[in-house]
């Protein structure tokens, strides 16, 4: 049967190089390792999941369109790939509430990223947390996800979706639900702030020194990369020899992303040099890397209607995809 990749992605804004390295490159692979398998990509936009905590609506809604707008400008295809926002597709809550009935509390009980998520105050959360992996067991059967990429935190979840799946297709007596298998994405850079070796690129860090944002221009990330923190001894010729040079090591690894290599293969051409011979190259690579993403994103800005049409087509399109499965699965009820 025909491979079918599920995944959706929490919108959020002020993307970086973190973000592009860590999340949004790897959504662009996806599209293209699966086409050329002659399979296709389902994206969305998890708005829905988004509410179970507190958000506030004007920047939920930018987030998205943010969001979005990233994945395209890096690559992400809305005419091969469907693209859209969940909340656009009102099958996905639908079968949210479908599945539920067959969701046992006994097995959400279960799921410990709840645990991690609502905390001490567990009483106080919302349902729509704690019922959080039905929906995601909703998003993907909805297509018949043949594959679903899940990190180690999320592995559970998608146990959890086919065990709902095998329940309900045992209790009415259907074959409806096909039940997804996980691949597990190969392990993301970690990007660390240019600052301060020690913490995670970000969007909340005050520094805007302290990120590349994809809407840097060239010289800003230029800047960047010149005043970034490092120390004056020269690269080592091995990664372990990187140990206790946590803002060396963020540049040679940052490079070592951009190229898909490792520490040590960047090492192994660079070693000896001063940070002074090894930045202004990593500028050019980030510039070669992020100009047409940057490029792409300006013209999104531009001509936001543009942005909500493709976002629109591929709504329709998953409207269209997701009909059938919720139709089978109101009649297995009896509905
Ligand atoms: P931020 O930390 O800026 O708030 P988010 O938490 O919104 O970013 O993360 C969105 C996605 O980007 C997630 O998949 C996350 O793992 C990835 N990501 C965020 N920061 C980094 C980073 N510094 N390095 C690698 N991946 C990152
Ligand atoms: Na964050």
């Amino acid at each position: 049967m025909k491979t079918r990749i599920v995944s959706g992605i929490q919108p959020t804004g002020n993307l970086h190089l973190g973000n592009y390295l860590g999340a949004i490159r790897n959504w662009v692979r996806m599209q293209d390792e699966t086409a050329a398998a002659g399979g296709d990509c389902f994206f969305f936009l998890a708005d829905l999941h988004a509410i179970t905590v507190y958000n506030d609506p004007a920047e939920l809604r930018a987030n998205v369109r943010a969001m979005a707008a990233a994945l395209i400008a890096a690559g992400v295809d809305p005419a091969r790939a469907t693209l859209f926002n969940q909340a656009a597709v009102p099958a996905h809550a639908e079968l949210a509430w479908l599945l539920n009935c067959t969701a046992r509390i006994g097995w959400l009980n279960r799921m410990t990223q709840f645990k991690e998520k609502s905390g001490k105050n567990r009483e106080g959360a919302s349902i729509g947390l704690y019922a959080y992996p039905v929906l995601q067991a909703a998003d993907v059967l909805l297509y018949g996800a043949s594959h679903v990429p899940v990190g180690e935190d999320q592995k559970q979840h998608l146990e959890l979706a086919r065990d709902i799946a095998t329940k309900f297709n045992t209790d009415y007596h259907v074959d409806l639900f096909r039940l997804p298998e996980p691949i597990i994405p190969p392990a993301a850079a970690r990007i660390m702030s240019l600052r301060d070796g020690g913490a995670k690129m970000s969007k909340s860090d005050p520094s805007d020194a302290s990120r590349i944002n994809l809407t840097d221009d060239v010289d800003t990330i230029a800047a960047k990369i010149r005043k970034a923190k490092t120390d004056p001894e020269p690269l080592p010729d091995t990664a372990e020899a990187l140990d206790g040079r946590p803002e060396a090591r963020n540049l040679v690894g940052i490079h070592a992303a951009l190229g898909d290599e490792s520490v040590a293969d960047v090492l192994a051409r660079h070693a000896g040099q001063g940070f002074g011979q090894f930045k202004p190259m990593l500028a050019e690579r980030l510039v070669e890397t992020l100009r047409p993403i940057g490029a792409r994103l300006a013209e999104l800005a531009r001509d936001p209607a543009e942005l909500d049409r493709l976002l629109a087509a591929g709504a329709a399109r998953a409207r269209d995809a997701a009909a059938p499965m919720l139709a089978g699965a109101y009649d297995a009820l009896g509905l």
